[in-house]
């Protein structure tokens, strides 16, 4: 009898995420990986498109990166981070907070993206208590957001077929038009207009400021609910908006962070600096979960008191772990070191100066380029714009021809994107961009 391989074995026991298991083809069984490469049992060579879920920045498997994590174990792996502290934990706060915009001073750990918002939203919200402003308990988000998986990441994100089975457990927040240039809630040009869709989010505060405990945004790129690409004037707004309603403002960059938008954070773009700010993702580029919610000495103080009862009771098993936390801090040695974020202006160019042409596509409604992301959003007619979003049928159909080719992405339906790990070389990128380019064209001759 022949032993199973890791596909058949997966497909006995596992459950993956978004998936669904009865219609899904088979995962794909990695066993190696290096720089932008993914190498499968099977003996396929795939360039990871996606940064493994917009995670990885430096390449896979870098020796550096390699070396700090098997260092620090070989001094301790983790413990427990109420009542005990260790140098990967400050090193790491030091070092953030000398690169996040200003006066953000204090760092509070956990796992992921998610529970890096839920600590957000959970801090935002005890801060107006601790003051005896508990009035003030609602959130402002935007439409099309995702802050995560979890109930409360899920509640401030776009209401969609992510959420809508778990309606019930979800609080109720006031939604606002995002600045969606390609599909203006007015109607509006982005070359002539004044960013007039900021009326909504002012519209919202009007109403609801009494009330309000944060607006939560995730700056200049909206990422999973369609790779929305903001005008910056759009956030400079929002943070003054923010201001005039004495609101808190929560900047979630979770996806953009650590250079993905060409800034090593999004809110630079308009030189802002928000009064909680969420990392995790390429927090650790790539390597291990990591969440750090930064805050402000602000709202800090707020919770210093002799009674107990103004503690933050929140933790997890694993916060602060050791191992992640020393390769984050290997991966801002890298950023120190070597130019990256002039490697990501280069990788920028070659998206651009690649991908605009496919709007004489007939199927490209737009493309968008920021940073080291490029998207490319199709549409079914031109002219209406229409789309059967997520769930379009176009998505998985052409993540197999990219996959064929040696492509791995992964389009969020008719939103297909390429963000690949910075250290991806020139000529990878034209490789990719081309491939891309291919497979559209393909579908546009298959689709006659
Ligand atoms: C902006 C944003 N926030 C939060 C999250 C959730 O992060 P995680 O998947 O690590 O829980 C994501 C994940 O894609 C994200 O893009």
């Amino acid at each position: 009898m022949n032993t199973p391989n890791l596909v058949q074995r997966d497909r006995l026991h596992l459950w993956h995420p978004y998936t669904q298991m009865a219609t899904a083809p088979p995962p794909l069984p990695i066993i190696r990986a290096e720089g932008v490469y993914l190498h499968t049992e099977d003996g396929r060579r795939l360039l990871d498109g996606t940064s493994s879920w917009w995670v990885n920045i430096h390449g896979h498997a870098h020796p550096r990166l390699n070396r700090a994590l098997s260092e620090q174990a070989q001094q301790f792996e983790h413990v427990m981070f109420a009542g005990c502290t260790h140098a990967p934990a400050v090193d790491l706060a030091e070092r953030l907070l000398g690169v996040v915009p200003p006066g953000l001073t204090r760092v509070f750990y956990s796992d992921n993206g998610s529970t890096a918002v839920e600590v957000a939203l959970k801090l935002a919200q005890q801060y107006w208590c601790n003051l005896g402003r508990s009035e003030r308990r609602t959130f402002i988000t935007l439409h099309r957001a995702y802050h995560g998986d979890t109930v409360g990441a899920m509640s401030v994100s776009e209401d969609s077929i992510f959420t809508r089975p778990f309606a019930p457990l979800l609080f109720p927040v006031t939604r606002a038009d995002p600045p969606y240039c390609y599909r203006c809630p007015l109607g509006l040009e982005r070359a002539s207009c004044r960013i007039d869709c900021l009326s909504s989010l002012e519209a919202a505060l009007q109403r609801h400021h009494g009330t309000v405990a944060a607006v939560l945004v995730e700056p200049m790129l909206q990422g999973a609910g369609g790779m929305i690409v903001w005008p910056h004037e759009f956030l400079a707004g929002a943070r003054r908006l923010c201001d005039r309603y004495e609101t808190l403002r929560i900047a979630d960059e979770v996806l953009t962070g650590f250079g993905r938008t060409g800034k090593m954070f999004a809110c630079e773009h308009a030189s802002i600096a928000p009064d909680i700010m969420c990392l995790s993702k390429a927090l650790t580029a790539g390597y291990l979960p990591l969440g750090a919610t930064i805050t402000t000495e602000r709202l800090f103080d707020a919770f210093l008191d002799d009674q107990r009862a103004k503690t933050f009771f929140h933790g997890h098993s694993f916060t602060a772990n050791p191992l992640a936390c020393a390769v984050a801090l290997a991966s801002l040695d890298l950023f120190r070191e070597t130019d990256v974020l002039a490697r990501i202006a280069r990788l920028e160019a070659h998206l651009r100066a690649g991908l605009t042409g496919l709007t004489a596509l007939p199927i490209v409604g737009d493309v968008r380029v920021i940073g080291g992301v490029g998207i490319v959003e199709l549409v079914s007619d031109k002219q209406t714009r229409g789309t059967g979003g997520y769930l379009d049928g176009i998505g998985p159909r052409l993540a197999a021809r990219f996959l064929e080719r040696g492509l791995l992405l992964r389009p969020l339906g008719n939103i297909v994107y390429f963000m690949p790990p910075y250290v991806i070389t020139d000529e990878e990128a034209d490789w990719a961009i081309d491939q891309i380019g291919e497979v559209l064209s393909n579908e546009c001759t298959e689709v006659r």
